[in-house]
């Protein structure tokens, strides 16, 4: 769903660059929020848009919370993202893929260095081997390549860390395995947390658009619904795992749940939407905390030269960080939006003013 809310006032890029690619004829949106606190980094989007402005819209959006999410992660890195606007039912075969990757790559190598790549939505770990034929700014190629491989599995374990703080400060306990999940989305992020919460012995609600998605339901226990009951199925806990703008006016009186922490970038249409939860009495976990898995972990071993096993420890830290939050915006009787956006706003103008 493409937000429609006006970001322009809020969000100042640094630079943005939209080029209809060069061998691929598609239109590539590069956007980099800021450099404020070191690279730009972000993942490449490639998914399709009724219109490529939809896509720019995105870009921007999403580039902008990937600064907030590096500043809470605590990472030297800003926001950038790259959205690749495919035309409705557009199907890129291999050769129009890697084209168009290459495409992606040389307008990245253009920014010399201010903004590095990363797998999103429609992207995987080989697609970055192919951005990585033309710039070195990539993050997780497959680890024989290079690379710290597929991300999604280290976003899961962050989930989950930040769900079993959403637990203790919500219903007192961290155990998972007394309560009840909705997953909304099982992409590959989404199949991880499914896999790991069905471990714990929860009780799981789970739905996909693609029914295809329906026997991994079946093999971990989980009870397959459409979308929109999923969203506002009768469970202690939404898991919001695929596209943005879940949470909007219209959905957040329709809801069941008691709290909300997932993975999916952008889950509330506008920020006003958070006050809405706050009224409801939901607790909802800024996405832009509980989605940096991926981001720590690629970094911690692709540019600070860490073990897998240092990072998943940085990865695990997302709880620590979420609870800070929480109990942030309680004491302050503010939304967890409000106190995670002020901490990032915070670290942000601080890294400036170092040398
Ligand atoms: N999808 C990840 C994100 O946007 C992309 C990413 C992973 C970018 C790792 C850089 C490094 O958070």
């Amino acid at each position: 769903m493409v937000p429609t809310t006006d970001i322009a006032s809020e969000l100042i890029h640094e630079r943005v660059v939209m080029q209809q690619g060069t061998r691929s004829g598609l239109p590539i949106v590069v956007a980099v929020h800021s450099t404020a606190l070191g690279q730009a980094i972000g993942g490449c989007r490639l998914a399709h848009y009724p219109d490529w402005r939809d896509g720019l819209t995105d870009a921007l959006r999403l580039s902008a919370a990937m600064s907030d999410k590096c500043a809470l992660a605590g990472l030297p890195n800003g926001g950038g993202k790259t959205v690749v606007a495919l035309p409705p039912g557009r199907v890129l075969d291999a050769a129009a893929r890697r084209s168009l990757l290459h495409d992606v790559g040389d307008m990245i190598a253009a920014l010399d260095g201010a903004y590095a790549t990363g797998p999103d939505v429609g992207t995987g770990p080989d697609d970055m081997t192919t951005i990585a034929e033309r710039t070195s700014h990539t993050f997780c190629r497959p680890v024989p390549a290079g690379g710290s491989g597929d991300s999604s599995q280290h976003t899961a374990v962050g989930v989950l860390a930040a769900l079993q703080a959403l637990c203790s400060e919500r219903f007192g306990s961290a155990e998972l395995s007394r309560r009840s999940f909705a997953v909304l989305g099982l992409g590959r992020v989404g199949g991880h947390v499914v896999r790991i919460l069905a471990g714990t012995g929860a009780r799981l609600v789970v739905s996909d658009v693609d029914e295809g998605k329906r026997a991994l339901a079946d093999r971990y226990g989980a009870t397959w619904t459409s979308p929109p009951d999923c969203l506002t199925a009768d469970v202690d806990i939404l898991v919001p795992a695929a596209l943005g703008s879940v949470l909007t006016p219209q959905s957040v009186p329709t809801l069941r749940c008691a709290a909300i922490a997932g993975p999916a970038n952008n889950q509330l249409d506008a920020p006003t939407t958070a006050d809405l939860l706050h009224q409801r009495d939901i607790l909802w976990a800024p996405d832009i905390v509980v989605s940096a898995g991926g981001i720590i972990h690629a970094t911690a071993v692709e540019l600070h030269h860490e073990t897998s096993t240092q990072a998943t420890t940085r990865v695990r830290g997302i709880a620590d960080t979420l609870t800070d939050i929480l109990r942030t915006a309680g004491a302050a009787t503010s939304t967890p939006a409000a106190a995670a956006r002020h901490r990032a706003e915070q670290r942000i103008r601080h890294g400036r003013l170092l040398p």
